[in-house]
Formats: C-alpha cells, sequence, structure tokens
C-alpha cells in the first residue's frame, strides 16, 4: 500500500458539502477500475450503476470496437458526447446514479465541461500506468474483448501521462494499486457522504 495519501480533495470540505449528492462520475484511464469500483459502490448504496460505453453501445446499436473499427475515434467521441449529454438529462430529472466514463471521455474538453456545469462530483481513480496495462491485459485474456486503444505498453503509457492532468482535474483523486475494489468504494461514499437509498424505484429515486 502507499505511504501517500491516498485521496486527495481538490476543494476544501465547505465546497464538498454543498456538491448534488444524486449522481458522481468514475474518470480515468482504461484498467483502473471505474466499472468494478462503480459496481461495488451502486451495491453499497443501492443506487444504479452505469456504464457511458454501455450506454453508447445500447444507442448506436454496435460494440465500441465496432464503433472504432468501422467508424473512427472521431464518431465515436462524438457518440460518447451525445450520451453523455442524455445521462445529464435524465439526472436532471431525479434518481441516484454511479456513472463510469470510459477513459477518454474526460479528456475532452468539451465533456469535462458538462460534467464541471453539473457541479456532480468527479472521482479520478488512478494506478501506476503498469498495473493499468497488467489489468487491462488481464480482463482482455480473460474476456476475450480487446480495447480498441490497447496496443504496445509504449503508446499506452504515452497516452496515459498525456491524459493524467487532465484527469486530475476531478474533484476526487484515489489512488487503486493494491486495493481492493470495496475498500475504495467505502473510502468514496465516506468522503463524499453519499447515502444509501433504503428503496428504489425503476429510475432510482432517493428514499
Ligand atoms: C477509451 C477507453 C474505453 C472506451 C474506448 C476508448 C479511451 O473505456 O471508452 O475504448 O479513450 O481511453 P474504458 O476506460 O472503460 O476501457
Amino acid at each position: 500500500m502507499n505511504a501517500a495519501p491516498r485521496v486527495r480533495r481538490k476543494r476544501s470540505s465547505t465546497v464538498a458539502r454543498d456538491l448534488p449528492r444524486n449522481a458522481i462520475f468514475l474518470v480515468g484511464f482504461m484498467g483502473a477500475g471505474k466499472t468494478s469500483v462503480g459496481r461495488a459502490l451502486g451495491q453499497r448504496l443501492n443506487w444504479i450503476f452505469e456504464d457511458l460505453d454501455d450506454r453508447i453501445e445500447a444507442r448506436e446499436g454496435r460494440t465500441v470496437a465496432e464503433i472504432f473499427r468501422d467508424s473512427g475515434e472521431s464518431e465515436f467521441r462524438r457518440a460518447e458526447h451525445s450520451a453523455l449529454l442524455y445521462v445529464l438529462k435524465e439526472l436532471q430529472a431525479g434518481g441516484a446514479r454511479i456513472v463510469a466514463v470510459g477513459g477518454g471521455a474526460f479528456v475532452q474538453k468539451e465533456n469535462a465541461g458538462l460534467l464541471r456545469g453539473s457541479g456532480l462530483p468527479t472521482v479520478f481513480l488512478d494506478a501506476p500506468a503498469e498495473e493499468l496495462w497488467q489489468r487491462c491485459c488481464a480482463q482482455a485474456s480473460d474476456s476475450g474483448v480487446a480495447r480498441p486503444l490497447l496496443r504496445s505498453i509504449e503508446e499506452f503509457r504515452k497516452l496515459y501521462e498525456t491524459r493524467r492532468s487532465d484527469y486530475s482535474r476531478a474533484f476526487l483523486q484515489i489512488q487503486t494499486g493494491n486495493r481492493t475494489v470495496e475498500t475504495i468504494a467505502a473510502e468514496i461514499a465516506a468522503t463524499l457522504g453519499l447515502k444509501e437509498i433504503a428503496m428504489r424505484t425503476e429510475e432510482g429515486d432517493v428514499e
């Protein structure tokens, strides 16, 4: 476990108290654990968990890999932005949700601007590039589904380093190296003061 503080708050606790509490967005590079931590947090809080890539695939009727292969990354980014807009619109109507966004989403200025404007907390899950690479390779061999941007370790590390300063603009930053998803989920819930929902409707209404 790291000796350095694992949780970094970007703003004062007064601001943290004023944040809307009905949704949070998990950001970070491929392999950061956004989906697994998001699921664990959803179970802990009884909130709906959603992966933005799943939403994109449902809206587009094809997989992320197919969009990259057949239409290119720029078309994927358009679909990603549009799906994010849609999710944010849904959240305005209420409900409690944890949303994991793909590794490139928070790096796009329009998306980061939308999230900042929403006032909803963003959480950057981080780990050393080598560990992220190992996790992605292990997932690819377990699931047989390779990420379109998972090419060589050199390219992977370079992309991570290019994006890291953008991820660092998230409200919270959490190191995930050598830690269980349960511990990380508990830390996010405690740090942001997220409350468990006793009962929820299909839409995930609070209480
Ligand atoms: C991407 C990450 C992927 C997916 C797409 C592009 C990226 O999501 O959105 O392949 O640009 O880093 P994960 O971060 O969930 O792997």
